[in-house]
């Protein structure tokens, strides 16, 4: 029988396990090792949720002398959407000129992401920005020209916890993902 837990008041089944998470993490680092070994980046962390895949990427980052820094998203009213609009804070080093890779938990409809990506480079002054995300969802991605660089395991359009990912902020401690079964 499937395992399943509880998270707050819903039900997740087992996933991914603990151990195909890093084969797949560890797949990923080494793509990145040898595509941006002489490109001097710096890795920038969006907290909370990527706090343990950027983690468990960066231990198996070989690239001399890379640097990585953490930075949240803030939430502002826009004056055009009426969704949420997110942007950086708490970036303190300069990028300007820098290749930089972005390390997320998830892609779901690229909205975020596009707006990071835009602002490292349109108002940050970022020469290359490159996108690692643990999991994306290609049937949620609505944000259609978004470039996914280095994407550890694509997965179907259904809500997950573990690893760093929450539900109402739970859940972030479990070793393996989840899906919610209903
Ligand atoms: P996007 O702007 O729609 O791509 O949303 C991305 C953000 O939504 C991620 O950084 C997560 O915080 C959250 N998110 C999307 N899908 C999931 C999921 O399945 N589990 C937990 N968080 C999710
Ligand atoms: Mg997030």
């Amino acid at each position: 029988m499937d395992k399943t837990i509880k998270v707050s008041d819903r039900n997740f089944k087992l996933y991914l396990t603990a151990a195909q998470i890093q084969e797949k993490v560890k797949a990923v680092a080494e793509r990145i090792n040898q595509d941006l070994v002489d490109k001097d980046p710096i890795f920038v962390a969006v907290l909370n949720g990527s706090f343990i895949y950027a983690a468990d990427l960066f231990r198996n980052i070989t690239i001399p002398d890379c640097e990585i820094t953490f930075v949240r998203l803030k939430s502002y009213a826009g004056t055009q959407t009426t969704g949420e609009v997110r942007t950086i804070a708490g970036l303190n080093e300069s990028v300007v000129g820098r290749n930089v890779v972005i390390i997320e938990d998830i892609v779901d409809s690229g909205y975020t992401m596009a707006r990071i990506v835009r602002r490292l480079k349109e108002d940050l002054g970022a020469n290359e920005v490159y996108v690692s995300c643990l999991l994306s969802k290609p049937n949620a991605i609505k944000v259609k020209d978004l470039k996914l660089d280095y994407v550890a395991m694509e997965i179907p359009n259904d809500f997950i916890v573990g690893y760093g990912l929450d539900y109402n902020e739970k859940g972030r401690n479990l070793p393996d993902i989840w899906v919610v079964t209903e």
